[in-house]
């Protein structure tokens, strides 16, 4: 047993180192067969060879096995070293697919962090214009309900216009006493300010007025008017007339009349004025604007 063991070693020893070398194995193999086919060559001990006759046949049947066994463990040594290289390509290729896979994924990382920049910044920009958007909505809506305000106070504001003529009957005066001169002839009355019964206008609310006449007179006889407020004059115009002809005087004042304060126009005694359908004499005004 001890000869089938150092045997065993002495085939197994190189076998290791043999799946390095590539024609190690097949070599060693093609060896054992030739001495398993050749036989012990050593006869010169009587002793030996008689015991090695009657041990020869378990010993070589054995080393057949082992020879079997090693040719069948170098078989599937190869299959290992084969798949073992396949694998280790696998690795490599896995490797590279790594490094390439890491790469992409930093370069997915660069343009996250790029992205998140701009969606910052497209995001403050997004909080200022609502803050702005906010802003104006509040000014719209203020300057909505201050149109609101002024539209009321335009359309409370009131409205004072009138224009007049006084006659189509020619000549007034002249006359002894001054007379309140009567504008028959109304054309424009806003607000009935003006009364043709009397010859009144009668400002409705506190304000400014603008108030004008135009006097015409005829023939050779003396043109004049007082204008009044309330019973008080406060202008007095007048003109000599030279010729035949047709004459004119226009005037006109702002006043800042009270509600109910009256205004009307006087023909002084011995003085004429002339209108007819031709409305050569005047008188209008209107409230400028309250106060
Ligand atoms: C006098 O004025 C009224 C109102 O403006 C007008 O209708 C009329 O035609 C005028 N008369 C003449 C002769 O222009």
């Amino acid at each position: 047993m001890r000869v089938v063991l150092g045997l065993l070693l002495l085939l197994l020893g190189p076998c290791g180192s043999g799946a390095q070398g590539e024609d190690g194995g097949p070599g060693e193999v093609g060896e054992i067969n030739t001495f398993l086919e050749a036989g012990p060559r050593d006869e010169g001990d009587e002793q030996t060879e008689q015991t090695t006759k009657q041990t020869t046949p378990d010993i070589w049947a054995e080393v057949r096995a082992v020879r079997d066994m090693v040719v069948e463990l170098q078989v599937e040594l190869r299959n290992m070293e084969a798949r073992v290289k396949y694998s280790e390509g696998q690795v490599n290729q896995l490797k590279t697919e790594l490094i390439v896979t890491k790469v992409h994924v930093e370069q997915l990382q660069r343009e996250t962090s790029v992205q998140e920049i701009r969606l910052t910044a497209i995001e403050s920009k997004t909080r200022d214009l609502e803050e702005e958007n906010a802003d104006l909505q509040t000014r719209l809506s203020s300057s909505e309900s201050r149109i609101d305000q002024l539209e009321r106070k335009n359309a409370e504001k009131p409205k004072v216009a009138f224009y007049t003529a006084l006659t189509e009957a020619g000549n007034v005066g002249p006359y002894n006493t001054d007379i309140t001169l009567k504008y028959s002839k109304v054309f424009t009355n806003i607000g009935n300010a003006y009364n043709p019964a009397t010859g009144f206008f009668t400002a409705p609310v506190n304000g400014v007025y603008y108030l004008q006449f135009t006097v015409c007179g005829s023939k050779k006889l003396y043109m004049a008017v007082f204008l009044y407020k309330n019973n008080q004059r406060i202008m007095y115009n007048h003109k000599v007339k030279e010729g035949g002809e047709l004459d004119y005087f226009t005037n006109s004042v702002v006043l800042e009349l009270k509600a109910g304060d009256e205004i009307h126009l006087d023909l002084p005694s011995d003085h004429a004025v002339f209108d007819d359908r031709n409305n050569y004499s005047t008188f209008s005004g209107s409230l400028l604007f309250p106060l």
